[in-house]
């Protein structure tokens, strides 16, 4: 017997729609297809809606261990099955970093105790753990390594010869945080007088363009595969276009860099201090056209909370980042309806992609044997976000009060209705850790 029948869904994938039942049992996707023979305890008619693979966030913070004050793996993870991300990805800028086999199975073991979204984990690059990463790559306990090229929250940040050093003696997917340290330096100096500099002075587009430079001559010596972090700049692009598909360089961006900008930003621009910052409205656009034309491979949130108190600090002393990771979906959503992208592009790169450069098991796709990772979801309805209504443990969200698309009408995670219009269950069901198959 079947746990769940969706009927008469409409399935969005990134090369078209189809109609058709889907049945959950175990977990799994059991059946795709006309009418199924045999028995379900539940069904629902899906007449009218979509249904789409769970989102997969390739990108977010969730703080847990050592700075669960501002976010932990149950209120990050109950934020992000809420709006249909079903697996997260969590980075190592924790305290204490996750570099190493001790701090990357400890981060497991709070994962598998408190998310109730599926997880993975990234390993942080430091300048001598490469032999620690080949072997975890090796045993699929992360899904890659994150380096950055610059200093951000927490105290990753590796300098020239160490970065060289990891392309040639490590091995899997490399995430990178490409801002060119030597010009934040030189442009932090020349600001830092300034009580209330922009921020976008201070950590120029010419620190993304320069980064990406330089790992595109990486990637050429060393042929290692590179996932880029937040492309925010029309330079960045510029950069990779005539690369596009011939590197093994694949991009990520963010809700935030498509939907701020400096010039339309209202609120207090502490809120919206993150690495790399918030450009013009130029970038922005240059980001949406290469959306459109298929250039950029996955969409992560940053989710980077921080709480209002640390927010409320002056310039210099406010952490970069912001919350992300429940607004990721309703805000693309949102965009689908103003006609920004076809649904077909928001499938490809919320669940395909990332489920293929992860290398996932089970993930991105809806089809027989899959994990039953779904979301039922209307379109053309945008709802405004409340403050109230969020679950991220940091309170706010820089898209309060603006238009949102609306919460979708039912999330599975592993089987399960976790969520549903944008309300969770009662009783939620831990999340699994990722496999990946590679
Ligand atoms: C991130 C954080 O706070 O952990 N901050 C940010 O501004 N994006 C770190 C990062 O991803 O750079
Ligand atoms: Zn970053
Ligand atoms: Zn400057
Ligand atoms: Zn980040």
């Amino acid at each position: 017997m079947y746990d769940l029948l969706l009927r008469d869904a409409t399935i969005v994938q990134s090369t078209g729609r189809l109609v058709a039942d889907i049945a959950l049992e175990d977990g799994k996707i059991a059946y795709v297809g006309g009418s199924p023979g045999g028995k379900a305890k539940e069904e629902v008619s899906a007449i009218g809606h979509f249904v789409m693979p769970g989102v997969i966030d390739g990108h977010v913070h969730f703080r847990d261990p050592g700075l669960t004050h501002k976010e932990d793996w149950s209120t990050g993870s109950r934020a992000a099955v809420r709006m249909g991300v079903t697996t997260v990805l969590d980075m190592p800028n924790t305290v204490p970093p996750t570099v190493d086999a001790k701090t990357a199975k400890a981060k497991l073991a709070i994962a598998a105790e408190r998310s109730v979204a599926n997880y993975g984990i990234w390993i942080g690059a430091t300048a001598d753990n490469a032999k620690a990463i080949n072997k975890l790559w090796d045993d699929g306990v992360i899904c890659g390594t994150k380096l950055f090229l610059a200093h951000t929250t927490g105290t990753l940040g590796l300098d020239d010869d160490a970065v060289h050093k990891l392309f040639l003696d490590s091995k899997g997917l490399i995430g990178v945080h490409a801002e060119d340290q030597r010009l934040l330096d030189k442009h932090h100096k020349a600001h830092a007088k300034e009580p209330r500099p922009e921020h976008n002075d201070v950590r120029p587009p010419e620190a993304a363009a320069e980064a990406v430079s330089r790992l595109v001559r990486l990637v050429r010596e060393t042929k290692r595969r590179v996932h880029i972090c937040h492309l925010s700049t029309a330079n960045e692009l510029t950069i990779l276009e005539p690369l596009f598909g011939d590197l093994p360089i694949t991009t990520e961006v963010t809700p935030h860099h498509l939907f701020l900008s400096v010039e339309t930003w209202q609120g207090d621009k502490n809120l919206i201090k993150v690495n790399p910052p918030i450009r013009p409205e130029l970038d922005r656009r240059a980001l949406w056209t290469a959306v459109k034309r298929g250039r950029l491979n996955t969409f992560g949130s940053d989710h980077a909370p921080h709480t209002l108190e640390e927010k409320a600090a002056d310039y210099w002393e406010a952490p970069a980042g912001m919350p992300g990771v429940e607004t990721l979906f309703p805000l693309l959503m949102n965009a689908v309806k103003h006609g920004r992208m076809g649904l077909e592009r928001l499938v490809e790169m919320c669940c395909e992609q990332p489920a293929a450069i992860f290398a996932l098991e089970g993930k991105g796709r809806i089809q027989v044997g899959a994990d039953a990772d779904l979301i039922l979801f209307k379109e053309g309805e945008s709802t405004k976000l409340k403050k109230s209504e969020l679950e991220t443990k940091a309170g706010w969200s820089p898209f309060e009060g603006k238009e949102i698309g609306a919460p979708p009408v039912r999330v599975i995670v592993n089987g399960h209705t976790v969520a549903r219009n944008g309300t969770l269950m009662d009783d939620l069901p831990k999340g699994q850790a990722v496999t990946y198959k590679r």
